[in-house]
Formats: C-alpha cells, structure tokens, sequence
C-alpha cells in the first residue's frame, strides 16, 4: 500500500512543473506549444492521468483524501489550458489585425488610396449646383412612410407604391428604409420657406438586383420652388448639369411618365457611345398637392423637381458594365480611379 501523503505530495510537485511550464508557453504563445502542454499532463500517458492510476496502490480510506487532490490538480491543470489557449487565440487576432492593418506602410506613392466613383460623381454635381446658387440639404435614410409616400401625392394602396419595392422596417410605425431622397422635398419645404433652390445627395434602398439596379444605390435630388417656375426652367436647368458632367458628345431627351409628385413628369435618358441610351433621373412640376401638404399656397407657387441615379451616372461616365462592381469592396477596381474629384 502506497502512502496517501507522497500522492498528495507529488500533486503539488505536479502543479508546481505546471504552473512553470505555463508561464513558459505564455512568453511563447503557440498553439502547438499549448497542445503539448496539455498531453503531458492531461494526455493518455500524461502526468495527471498517471497519478490517477496510482489511486489503485491505496488503501480504502485513503482514497477520498487522494481522490480529492488529484481532482483538484486536475481542474486547476485544465483552467490553466483554457487560459492558455484563449490567450494563443487572441495573440493570433492581434498578429493578424497588425498584419493587414500595417501602421508603419508609407502614404506616398501607390498608396494614395482613390476615391470611389459615386463620390467623385456627387462631388462634381454639388459642385455644378453650388454654382448656380442651390442650397445643399439632406435628409434621413430611415423614414416614415408618410414623407417617402404620403406627403407626396401617394395615398395608401396607390399603385405608384408598388413602382418602388420598398424594404420595410416596422410595418406597424410604418418606418421604411427611403426608397428615393424625394422624401428632402417633404423634410425641406415644411421646414423652409421659398424662395427654394435645392440640391440633397443621399442613399437610397429598393428591393432589386440585376446589372442596372443594385439594392442600395445613390440618387441626387434637386427643386426649385418660387413665382413663375415653369417647365422651361426645369429643361434648361438639367441641360446645363449633364453637359457640365458629361460634355458634349452625350445627349438628352426627356420621356413623357407619371410620378404621383409631379404634373406633368417625365424620365430622363442619357445617350452614351458606349451604353446607349440609359435612363438616369425623374422630373417634373411639383404637384400642387404637395404643396397643400405643406403649407404652401399652390396657386401662387409653382416649382420643378427632379432626382437621378449617381451611380447610373457613374456607369455611364466611367464606361461601367454592371452597376454591382460599385458595391463590391474590389480593390482593384477601385484603385483605378483618382484620389481627388
Ligand atoms: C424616382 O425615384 C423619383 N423620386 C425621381 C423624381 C424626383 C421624379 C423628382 C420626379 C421628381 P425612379 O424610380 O425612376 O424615380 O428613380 C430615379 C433614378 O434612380 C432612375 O432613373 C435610375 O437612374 C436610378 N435607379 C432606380 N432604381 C435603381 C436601382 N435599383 N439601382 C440603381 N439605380 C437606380
């Protein structure tokens, strides 16, 4: 029969080699380094495990007193690899993150970075606008429906709402993601008085993916609202932003279509050598219920409004075959176009 006391002895000699050996694999943490620490103790021929056998060699009642010892390294050993092991893993996060993350690379040269295509377009546009006088506003992503639709000219179970898939985000607070930045009309002409001249970038969200239609995408919307707008001002207002960003190889032409915000409305459609011609906005008279929506006197004011796709823009302008390669984080394709707009 073995003596009780040299098992415990050798217990707190076990753990005392554990405890040494962990600080070592913690000075150099590896994987592979945690592994071999934990089958030399815990392992089929490990030294926890071989103590155990030793519980045969003792007498009855002094199998508790020795149970209790080795269970007791045995936690104590297995808390310490767990330790060990989260260490080794955030050790090797933190190796990563320094990998991709290199805070040391110079900027100069190739590493400029670039800007991406729909800024470049957005920022040539507010520019044009700037110039012509328009104020800049914006307005919220996340809506009531009331701004996207019911303020202009839409009323609940309009078909018009079925022309915009829209995503919903509570259906009973009626929030929506805003299918077009038409909602800065509603948010800009409640808030403001004419005389009005706007232009409102923004980020907008429909249910829809193909090579021309991305679920996210980007539209610019502009309005003027004062005495005597007519349809004229509209006209000549977007010929002289498309040829300012397009020059003048490309051509316009208006398409008589209904938007339930606008009497009378039509489409817009670029003409490219390369694409063709491609769609771009929407335009037209603001709707005199509109302006009853938000206060103003429809019989004094007259206004235009129009809103086109950036990113359309920029396929157009930059020769894009399917509009996704905006969204798609591809380095390569980003990095061809310049840092500065
Ligand atoms: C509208 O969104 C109207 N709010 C435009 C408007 C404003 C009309 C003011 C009258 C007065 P439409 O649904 O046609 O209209 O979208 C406008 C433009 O956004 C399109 O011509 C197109 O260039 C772009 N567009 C529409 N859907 C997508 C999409 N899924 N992906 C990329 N661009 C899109």
């Amino acid at each position: 029969m073995s003596n009780v006391n040299s098992l415990i002895e050798q217990a707190q000699a076990a753990l005392k080699a554990f405890d040494l050996e962990k600080h070592n694999v913690e000075a150099h943490p590896s994987r592979e380094a945690v592994e071999r620490l934990r089958v030399s103790f815990l392992g089929r021929k490990g030294v926890v495990t071989e103590l155990y056998g030793e519980m045969r060699t003792l007498s009855k009642d002094d199998r508790p007193a020795g149970g209790k010892a080795l269970n007791d390294l045995k936690t104590r050993v297995e808390s310490g690899i767990e330790s060990l092991q989260q260490k080794v893993n955030e050790w090797q996060l933190q190796q990563q993150l320094l990998r991709k993350v290199d805070v040391s690379r110079p900027t100069e040269g190739d590493h400029s970075g670039s800007l991406h295509p729909v800024t470049l377009i957005r920022r040539e546009v507010l520019d044009v606008f700037r110039r012509l006088g328009f104020a800049v506003y914006d307005g919220p992503e996340i809506e009531y429906e009331y701004y996207n639709f019911t303020a202009l000219n839409t009323p609940d179970h309009h078909p018009a709402r079925d022309m915009q898939d829209t995503f919903y985000l509570a259906e009973q607070a009626q929030l929506i993601l805003r299918s077009h930045t038409s909602n800065i009309q509603i948010h800009g002409m409640m808030r403001d008085r004419p005389p009005l001249r706007v232009v409102a970038p923004g980020r907008v969200f429909r249910c829809d993916s193909d090579p021309t239609h991305t679920p996210q995408f980007h539209q610019i919307e502009a309005f003027v609202v004062d005495e005597n707008i007519s349809f004229a001002h509209l006209k000549g207002t977007i010929d002289h932003f498309l040829r300012a960003l397009f020059g003048q190889e490309f051509k316009t032409r208006l398409r008589p279509s209904f938007f339930p915000f606008v009497e009378p409305g039509a489409e817009i459609d670029l003409y490219s050598p390369k694409a063709g011609w491609l769609e771009i906005g929407g335009c037209g008279m603001i709707h005199p219920n509109v302006f009853e929506c938000v206060g103003y006197d429809s019989e004094r004011l007259t206004g235009f409004a129009f809103g086109f796709g950036l990113d359309r823009m920029a396929m157009l302008k930059y020769g894009l075959r399917d509009l996704r390669q905006l969204f798609s984080g591809d380095r390569d394709f980003l990095g061809q176009f310049p840092a500065r707009g």
